[in-house]
């Protein structure tokens, strides 16, 4: 495809209520003759929705949830704006002609719209990473079919992504990804027994989505980003490497057979890679704080500690497993996290839940889409089984 680097980009924003979705919609109004909006979506938060909808001068608002419907028609009554309810109503508004879509929708129900953008050749901004761990080959096979382009999201990706060298593949040796080691990287497994909600979502340098951040304390997060950077680059498990960099200023690092080490460094600022991804080809200024070097002084590294964070492991050996393995461990930790953050079980739990799931359900080949499905509905039935039974045997107040 060829794309010229300054032309006007339409814009669809799936999730523009979210963290990630939020910095998309401030970036996006910093340049609205540029960057027209077709669509934005949310689940429920309909008075942002509505309020995004009429700074964009969006053409469409979706809201997930039916419930919401006539609340958000009556936010937008006299607007001119289209507004539609459901699920599918959000991936259909996916299907609208934007060049560019933010995939931006937390954990597998992101799975539809950003296949929708995808089937139509879209470019599509990726931060959604729980849809290529739970279809991955499947993904990559559609975006080859259909020309699209899929430019990683995450701050990780997006920085292999600009020092991968894609046309001499086999030059490259090892993927690095950077990890904060979020809010318990210091903390000990009774720590870890007892912590709360408030504790695992306040994560020491990015400020995200709750998911997400509870995904960085447990270091899930980083076993979901190395199974979708194996999707996204083609490098096999084996040789995609985790070191833990508190400071969040080496984004991620890749290693070629020379031994030369290029990386992508910057403050921790979202809006960074999802203007590398709103502007590609081309760069464009954001308001994110400047790097300076001299004032970050000291960068340090670690290997990640196994004992600690199971998380790592079992992602891995999710990976290597194949097939549903990588479905399952991400249905059965958004089922965890979430009962986590309802204060339905203990920090712990979640591992234990996830680490229960892959052991107890077979991991079948993913022939097709209805395969994944399959895989997803069957690990969210026995992790909610496991929770159901940690909260019958009461886990007292959290
Ligand atoms: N936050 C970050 O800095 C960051 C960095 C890298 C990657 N990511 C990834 O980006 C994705 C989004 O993360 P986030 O932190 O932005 O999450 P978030 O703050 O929780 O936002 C999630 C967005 O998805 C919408 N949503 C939730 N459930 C939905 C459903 N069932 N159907 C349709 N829409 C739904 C939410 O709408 P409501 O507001 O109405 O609930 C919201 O707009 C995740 O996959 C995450 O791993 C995030």
């Amino acid at each position: 495809m060829v794309v010229k680097a300054d032309a006007p980009r339409s814009v669809t924003i799936l999730g523009s209520t979210g963290s990630v979705g939020t910095q998309t919609v401030d970036l996006v109004s910093r340049d609205p003759e540029r960057f027209p909006v077709e669509a934005l979506t949310a689940n429920r938060n309909v008075t942002l929705l509505a309020q995004q909808a009429r700074q964009l001068n969006a053409r469409l608002a979706v809201v997930a949830d039916t419930a919401a419907y006539a609340e958000l028609k009556q936010l937008l009554s006299g607007t001119g704006i289209e507004v539609a309810a459901g699920s599918e109503a959000v991936a259909a508004a996916a299907e609208r002609p934007a060049d560019w879509v933010m995939a931006a929708i937390v954990g597998a129900a992101g799975l539809e719209p950003t296949l929708a953008a995808i089937r139509r050749g879209a470019i599509v901004a990726f931060a959604n990473k729980e849809v290529l761990v739970c279809a991955g080959a499947l993904m990559m096979e559609e975006v080859k079919a259909h020309g699209a382009t899929l430019l990683p999201v995450d701050s990780e990706h997006s920085a292999i992504y600009q020092v991968f060298d894609f046309e001499r593949t086999d030059s490259v040796s090892r993927l690095i990804l950077t990890a904060s080691g979020g809010p318990f990287r210091a903390k000990n497994r009774a720590f870890m027994a007892a912590a709360t909600r408030e504790q695992a979502v306040a994560h020491p340098t990015w400020d995200m989505g709750a998911k997400i951040s509870v995904d960085s304390a447990t270091m899930m997060n980083k076993g979901l980003e190395l199974i979708e950077a194996h999707f996204l680059f083609g490098i096999p498990e084996e040789r995609i490497d985790v070191l833990v960099h508190p400071q969040s200023v080496i984004h991620s690092l890749v290693e070629y057979v020379d031994g030369s080490v290029l990386a992508q460094l910057g403050t921790p600022d979202m809006r960074t890679p999802i203007a590398y991804a709103l502007g590609w080809p081309a760069r464009i200024a954001t308001p994110a704080e400047r790097l300076d070097l001299v004032k970050a002084a000291t960068l340090t590294f670690e290997a990640p500690d196994p004992v600690r964070f199971p998380a790592l492991r079992l992602a891995r050996a999710a990976l290597q497993s194949g097939g549903g393995a990588p479905t399952i461990l991400s249905a059965a930790n958004e089922v965890a996290v979430q009962a986590f953050l309802d204060r339905r079980i203990g920090f712990l739990d979640i591992e234990r839940i996830v680490e229960e799931t892959l052991t107890a359900l077979p991991h079948r080949p993913l022939r097709d889409l209805a395969a994944v499905r399959e895989a997803d509905a069957d690990a969210r039935r026995d992790a909610a089984g496991r929770v159901a039974a940690i909260g019958a045997t009461a886990v007292g107040s959290r």
